[in-house]
């Protein structure tokens, strides 16, 4: 399995194979690589040739120095769990001057108003650095498919945003996501979790499904406040935000359709470490 450490090798490989005629398939991601990132790698396998993963720990999209500082680095691991999975996969995992030159610093971006809900909210700056990594990224990597993940459902939006207002040629799969037996969605921050916060923190998808079923019967405001409450009687979870969302704009539902699809997205922490989850309500 072939790493490649600048964008130039990079790119007369890519040149090379597409020359020959093979589609490719592209899963970015920061490493630390897990069972959820390896079902994304799995279905770029399926439908590609070849499937490109990047492994870069992207500076420009944290808005916290000690969760860039903390973020795990893994990539001799990474490499090895990746080479479990096929022959047809390669790597790339530059360096920060490889991307950024000297000039570590996000571009601005409008994502017609997805960027402001949720996430964007409580992380500033945070998908200013994803647009810029992510564009920079499917420039250098130029894949026929690249796929996301639903745990990042607004991430996974605004890519698609991204690709259709730069006019960028690719399609973007979105993933579902893939959960620890406990029901937890798998996420690099988990490894950091205690053993008895990680336990814990199952209930943060107990208590989606359990929304989700409210949601049948109930309006949106009595589902969050009723989620909030769950939250308030937990001794270990503090929720950040529970929104619940029209996906097409992600902005808050205050009255329901039967037309429009809505998801319930929540955001908690337990030991200062923050997860994130979220599932479809209809
Ligand atoms: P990272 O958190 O490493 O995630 C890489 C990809 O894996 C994202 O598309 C994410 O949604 C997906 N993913 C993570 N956990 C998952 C799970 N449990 N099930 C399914 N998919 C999962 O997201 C990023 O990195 C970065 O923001 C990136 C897009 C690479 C830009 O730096």
């Amino acid at each position: 399995m072939t790493t490649f450490y600048t964008q130039n090798t990079l790119k007369n490989y890519v040149q090379t194979e597409k020359s020959a005629g093979k589609t490719i398939g592209f899963v970015p991601t920061m490493g630390a690589l897990h069972k959820g990132h390896l079902s994304l790698v799995r279905n770029a396998m399926t439908d590609n040739d070849i499937v490109c993963v990047s492994v870069f720990v992207n500076p420009t999209q944290f808005d916290n120095a000690t969760d860039l500082e903390k973020y795990p680095r893994t990539l001799e691991a990474d490499v090895e769990l990746l080479k479990t999975l096929g022959k047809n996969i390669f790597i790339y995992a530059p360096s920060i001057k490889d991307i950024y030159e000297t000039d570590v610093e996000a571009e601005k971006f409008s994502f017609d108003g997805l960027e402001f809900e949720m996430e964007g909210k409580f992380r500033t700056g945070h998908f200013d650095g994803v647009g810029t990594i992510v564009k920079r990224l499917l420039e250098i990597v130029t894949p026929h498919k690249a796929y996301f993940g639903e745990k990042d459902f607004q991430q996974l939006m605004i890519i698609k945003k991204l690709v259709s207002k730069y006019k960028i040629p690719v399609e973007i799969i979105g993933c579902s996501i893939f959960r620890e037996a406990s029901g937890l969605a798998m996420s690099s921050r988990n490894e950091r979790l205690s053993d008895e916060a990680r336990k814990e923190s199952a209930f943060i998808y107990k208590t989606l499904l359990e929304a989700q079923k409210k949601f049948g019967t109930k309006s949106a405001m009595k589902v969050k406040e009723w989620v909030q409450k769950q939250f308030n009687k937990h001794p270990l979870l503090t929720l950040e935000y529970v929104e619940i969302a029209n996906i097409k704009n992600l902005k808050t539902v205050k009255r329901k359709s039967k037309n429009e699809t809505y998801r319930i997205f929540i955001a908690a922490f337990i030991e200062d470490i923050r997860l994130i989850d979220n599932v479809a309500l209809n």
